[in-house]
């Protein structure tokens, strides 16, 4: 759908002109992953896959949603809203007002919402409509909010209304992403810096594997993940006692992480080591490295296979039927796992092998049915 289209079925929706529309990107991150609520690293690139919201202001405090998706209508009043189950959609846009009202007052609105990335996939369409969201409300109540605040109000919203304690990667990225960039992250000081991506000139691609496999965040092991990764800080603090998160942990000390219990030794190794290589992918791509930066990737996703235990049988052969196309550089599932995707970098003359093998392999060995999208690195979000 484009802003002509949105803006169409909006008029047509609430017989109003001139609505005002925003648009954000969903994400695929490259290398860097359950760092960012370790304070480490990460390095994401927003997709050429959006949701686009068009609003006016109402006169009440009534918010009257429409989604084109799923054909529903949600309405709430902002004097008294909660989580709803029916309609869960609307929670991330529930949540983004709940975090506004504690400090603003807002006026009702009028949304229609439209998006085309794929969900339940890892490719971050409930960040995108967070952040969205909240860009939507600060430009209709001309409000003088700054990105990183809204980036941070969107992450609020996830964490303390839908639920999940989720890190700032996926609101960040789909904030700030930049076309032709893939964006490093500092996660605990938010120093960014965008850099160019190398792979067009390379003639290579980023090729996102959608497994078929939905594993909504709220209900998978994420939160568990969380709490280990603060155990392994805890008892690490023995030895290294100026440390606060897994972060602060160099290479160096890897070993003093076999002193933890096995799982704890695991989580906190698969940490420490994807923040070298989150930091070794950024020098890779600005020296134009891209084998080594496909090989990192292929590093990063043994470690979340065997360390942290965030990926699945299915992950696994999509990973591994990628690496074994001849002009793949590199190949890992991407996301918080449990299902969801894989991202590769792969040359351009061996996109339709690299097809023809995960379509006919992947379907015949499991269940589903995967779906491969091309994606280009994008601008974050904005007024359209
Ligand atoms: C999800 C979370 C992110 C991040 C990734 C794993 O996408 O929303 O904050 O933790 O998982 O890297």
């Amino acid at each position: 759908m484009n802003k002509a289209e949105i803006k169409k079925a909006f008029q047509e929706h609430f017989s109003q002109d001139d609505p005002l529309i925003v648009l954000a990107p969903g994400r695929v991150n490259l290398i860097g992953e359950h760092t960012d609520y370790n304070d480490g690293f990460v390095l994401p690139m927003a997709i050429d896959a959006k949701i686009l919201l068009a609003g006016s202001l109402r006169t009440d405090k009534q918010v009257h949603l429409y989604s084109l998706d799923y054909q529903e209508e949600n309405i709430f009043n902002l004097d008294d809203f909660t989580v709803t189950k029916e309609q869960a959609w609307s929670n991330y846009i529930r949540g983004v007002c709940a975090m506004f009202l504690k400090t603003t007052p807002l006026s009702g609105m009028n949304i229609v919402l439209q998006g085309d990335i794929p969900q339940g996939a890892g490719l971050s369409s409930s960040a995108a409509l967070e952040v969205g969201t909240a860009l939507l409300i600060r430009n209709l109540h001309k409000l003088n909010t700054s990105p990183i605040e809204l980036i941070k109000l969107a992450q609020q919203a996830e964490n303390d209304f839908v639920g999940v304690k989720c890190g700032i990667m996926d609101q960040f990225i789909s904030m700030l992403g930049s076309k032709d960039h893939v964006l490093f992250l500092d996660c605990r000081s938010l120093e960014y810096e965008l850099v160019p991506a190398p792979f067009r000139h390379h003639n290579a691609s980023i090729i996102v594997v959608d497994s078929g496999i939905k594993r909504g965040l709220v209900d998978s092991e994420y939160n568990l993940r969380r709490n280990q990764c603060e155990q392994a800080v805890i008892q690490l603090k023995q030895h290294l006692p100026h440390i606060t998160s897994l972060r602060d942990i160099g290479i160096e000390h890897l070993h003093l992480v076999n002193s933890l219990e096995t799982d704890l030794c695991k989580r906190a190794r698969h940490v420490i080591t994807e923040n070298k290589r989150v930091q070794d992918a950024v020098e890779y791509l600005k020296t134009d490295s891209i084998k080594q930066f496909g090989k990192l990737m292929n590093e990063s996703h043994v470690s979340l296979r065997d360390d942290y235990q965030v990926s699945c049988r299915e992950l696994d052969l999509i990973v591994e039927l990628a690496q074994s196309v001849p002009g793949t550089y590199g190949a890992r599932m991407t996301g918080a796992g449990f299902g969801g995707s894989t991202v590769s970098l792969v040359a351009d003359s061996s996109i339709e092998q690299f097809k023809a093998k995960i379509l006919e392999i992947y379907a015949k060995q499991t269940k589903y049915t995967p779906k491969i999208y091309i994606y280009h690195p994008s601008q974050g979000a904005r007024q359209i």
